[in-house]
């Protein structure tokens, strides 16, 4: 079974196919992603508008380079996905209206694929792992701890209380003068500077429920820098250092809370899965390694170029789903807010 993917809730055009094989395993056929990121970058952040015009102008090409790079026509392809969310509503109308045409016309099944579902099942697509498995979703509009329990069932264990992960580090990276996408930018300076120069706070840690808060530290990174002004470059790398030594000690201690709660209701995990962008962060992958070592639990981390947005999760999610006879009708609409674990949303949070 082979299913087109399409993804465009960010700043990412991306499609994909991707082959489910009669025993479950995926295989990638083509995975295109084109980054919006330097149409973004002078405004230090994504700009919903110039996202959605960039998507409508990219995708068609997109589209047929992964075909092309499948070696496939439509008529080689068993289903279509796209994200139909959580994202911004411009882009997720662009990317679903033009999945459900593709599909209309080519008169295959349809699939509205949540854009978290699909992050939370690629470690599926390259590890083969079962389920249930415990999964830690880090990007820069989610910040999640999810028991997931097979495809389309998914209990949040915990979330942010206010920015996601890789929201804080592109702001730290904003406020320090280093650039868009502040993840990458802030973790190359971290590695030049003293994590203990700067005593910042761990927020949560040690707190019943495995939730995660960044504002404060985000604002103590802000007061910090505002009192050594001007800062020197020797300043920026303690400022990123330190900032990211407190994320990984919330990190960490954070998952390792979810990891107990999991095993009292769900029994020992499959595995640790770690997803999103920010998964791309070495102290990150290293100190969940770490816990994962200790608890004997594997650590799945999805390979780099399937960390951040891309068609062949979506693809891949769509190829599960179809395989279990889901598929979706063309009056899917497209939602901007679309939490896995609808029971559990907290009214405001980040879905
Ligand atoms: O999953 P993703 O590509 O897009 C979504 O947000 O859905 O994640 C992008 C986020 C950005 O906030 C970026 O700064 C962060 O992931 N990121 C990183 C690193 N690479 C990307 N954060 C920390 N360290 C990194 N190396
Ligand atoms: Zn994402």
């Amino acid at each position: 079974m082979r299913v087109l993917g399409i993804e465009t809730t960010c700043d990412e055009t991306a499609a994909s196919v991707v082959e489910r094989l009669p025993d479950g395993r995926g295989r990638i056929l083509s995975n295109v992603v084109l980054s919006q990121t330097k149409k973004h970058a002078a405004y230090g952040g994504v700009v919903p508008e110039i996202a959605s015009r960039a998507h409508v102008d990219a995708l068609d090409s997109i589209i047929a380079q992964a075909l092309k790079g499948a070696n496939l026509g439509l008529d080689g392809i068993d289903g279509v996905a796209a994200a139909a969310g959580p994202g911004l509503i411009g882009g997720v109308i662009v990317g679903l209206t033009e999945a459900k045409a593709v599909a209309f016309a080519a008169n295959k099944p349809f699939l509205a694929v949540n854009h978290l579902e699909a992050h939370a099942l690629t470690a599926r697509l390259t590890d083969g792992i079962d389920f249930p498995y415990l999964l830690l979703l880090v990007s820069g509009g989610h910040t999640q701890l999810l028991a997931v329990e097979g495809v389309g069932r998914y209990t949040r264990l915990g979330t942010t209380i206010d920015d996601a992960i890789g929201e804080a580090f592109d702001k730290v990276a904003k406020l320090l003068g280093l650039g868009y996408p502040g993840g990458p930018a802030v973790e190359r300076k971290a590695k030049e500077g003293d994590p203990r120069r700067f005593a910042f706070p761990r927020p949560m840690v040690g707190r019943p429920e495995p939730n995660f808060s960044l504002a404060g530290l985000k604002t103590a990174v802000r007061i910090e820098a505002e009192k050594i002004a001007p800062v020197s470059e020797r300043d920026v790398a303690d400022l990123c250092a330190g900032f990211q030594a407190a994320v990984v000690d919330m990190v960490l201690d954070r998952s390792g809370l979810a990891l107990q709660l999991f095993q009292r209701t769900y029994g020992r995990p499959s595995a640790f899965v770690v997803a999103g962008g920010v998964a791309a962060n070495m102290a990150v992958r290293d100190g969940l390694l770490k816990l994962a070592d200790e608890a004997r639990i594997p650590l799945v981390a999805p390979p780099l170029e399937l960390c951040g947005d891309n068609g062949a999760m979506i693809a891949w999610a769509g190829a599960e789903r179809l395989a279990l006879g889901m598929k979706d009708g063309l009056g899917f609409a497209p939602r901007a807010r679309w939490p896995l674990d609808e029971a559990a949303a907290l009214p405001g949070a980040r879905a």
